[in-house]
């Protein structure tokens, strides 16, 4: 918006000598003197999409866990972790790698047309939270960081305003986590346990991720510990948070499924948890439409839903820069319709995660993919907040008497 305010005022001038004289009067005016902010974020306010320093989408940053007073409706978290996976490491470098391919998302061209909206300009406040600083080192300690940081931010006590009054904030901004291996979604889950009870998951992966622990090539597990450390990984954080009691029974969802399994008794596993499941192949045989359809009938409009998006669900064709390929995925295309299909959920958090930007191509086509997907998926958590009371702005705000 800012950008236009420019040659919108010097198009109201008449005629190229008016402003060429008022540019030459600019050039000899001190500096500053007399300019109000507002002239000054017209002026220098806004960025191409290859400038400025790497935020999401140019959003504005704030180190949130650091500065708990910031107000916002929407965060954007990044949690560069990848000491949990059973294959190639390096989505730590998938925040930085989702940030930088968003760049050509700004505010002045962010309108949606499938959503008619723009979600950098509507009434959310949008910022770049910056990332949890995780040990690389002790998992133990990673996931004890990623808790409380992913807690503090999703269900905080805000400071008063003054001393006498009685009311103070308790906040539920929404968090868009940029991951990081999957792993990252038990400490996000236990998270939004504490704000809002049990959620759904709608998971978009080629993998279940339920798995037993004890179903890696491990004799040293210990299967009936479930606190020992090597639980928590990228193919069985939702086993965990199910052992857990996290997610809410019968209303999970896993769409793009296509792995290899140990053997069906993987799938029976994962029925005990409670998830339906949607395959790969379903997207010929049902469509866009089939597989949306399957997916809000399942979770419906009002059941909490955290949305946990692994790019790996995208063939390896197209989104090379992940830990574990399966060839044969869905296209950027459909991955994107889906999520465009899906819009009325009740999203109260998400994650994109499993971007490792060493595999990507020079054309970060694994990287444009997430930071596409992260536009959708704010759009969508703008436009389902319009819809409601709930949601408006200021809706990361709820009052609260003195008890809390
Ligand atoms: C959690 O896991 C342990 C060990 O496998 C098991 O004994 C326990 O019953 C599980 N709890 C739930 C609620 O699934
Ligand atoms: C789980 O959900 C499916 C599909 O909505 C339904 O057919 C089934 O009866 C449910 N199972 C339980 C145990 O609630």
């Amino acid at each position: 918006m800012k950008l236009l305010a420019l040659p919108v005022g010097l198009a109201a001038l008449s005629g190229l000598t008016a402003a060429h004289s008022r540019a030459e009067a600019e050039h000899t005016q001190e500096p500053f003197v007399g300019w109000t902010q507002e002239d000054l974020d017209a002026k220098w306010g806004t960025d191409w999409g290859f400038t400025g320093i790497s935020t999401f989408a140019h959003l504005p940053h704030a180190r949130c866990l650091q500065y708990p007073e910031i107000e916002y409706d929407i965060g954007i978290l990044g949690a560069p972790f990848d000491t949990a996976v059973s294959y190639r490491p390096g989505a730590r470098f998938g925040p930085r790698a989702i940030r930088a391919a968003s760049a050509r998302q700004t505010g002045f061209r962010g309108y949606n047309p499938r959503a008619a909206l723009n979600p950098y300009n509507e009434w959310a406040t949008i910022i770049d939270c910056g990332d949890i600083p995780i040990t690389p080192f002790d998992n133990g300690l990673a996931l004890r960081q990623m808790t409380e940081a992913f807690t503090n931010l999703a269900h905080s006590t805000a400071p008063r305003e003054n001393a006498e009054s009685s009311i103070s904030y308790r906040r539920k901004p929404k968090l868009l986590t940029l991951g990081g291996d999957h792993s990252i979604a038990l400490p996000t889950l236990r998270a939004l346990n504490k704000a809002y009870g049990n959620v759904a998951v709608v998971h978009f992966d080629a993998h279940l991720d339920t798995w037993h622990p004890a179903k890696y090539p491990s004799a040293w597990v210990d299967p009936n510990n479930p606190n020992e450390q090597s639980f928590f990984t990228h193919g069985t954080m939702f086993w965990v948070a199910h052992n857990e009691s996290l997610i809410m029974q019968n209303k999970s969802v896993h769409a793009g499924l296509r792995t290899r399994l140990s053997g069906v008794g993987d799938n029976e596993d994962d029925d005990a948890q409670g998830w339906v499941r949607i395959a790969c192949d379903d997207i010929d045989d049902i469509g866009v439409k089939g597989v949306v359809e399957k997916i809000m009938t399942h979770v419906g409009t009002e059941t909490p839903v955290y949305l946990s998006i692994d790019i790996d669900v995208i063939d390896p064709g197209l989104a090379p820069g992940t830990g574990t390929p399966e060839p044969g995925g869905w296209t950027t295309r459909e991955l994107i319709r889906v999520l465009r299909g899906i819009e009325g959920l009740n999203i109260v958090g998400a994650d994109i995660v499993e971007v490792a930007p060493a595999y990507d191509g020079t054309g970060e086509a694994t990287a444009l993919a997430a930071a596409q997907v992260g536009f959708e998926v704010l759009t969508s958590m703008v436009k389902r907040g319009m819809g409601e009371g709930e949601g408006k702005k200021g809706s990361g705000k709820v009052k609260v008497r003195d008890e809390l």
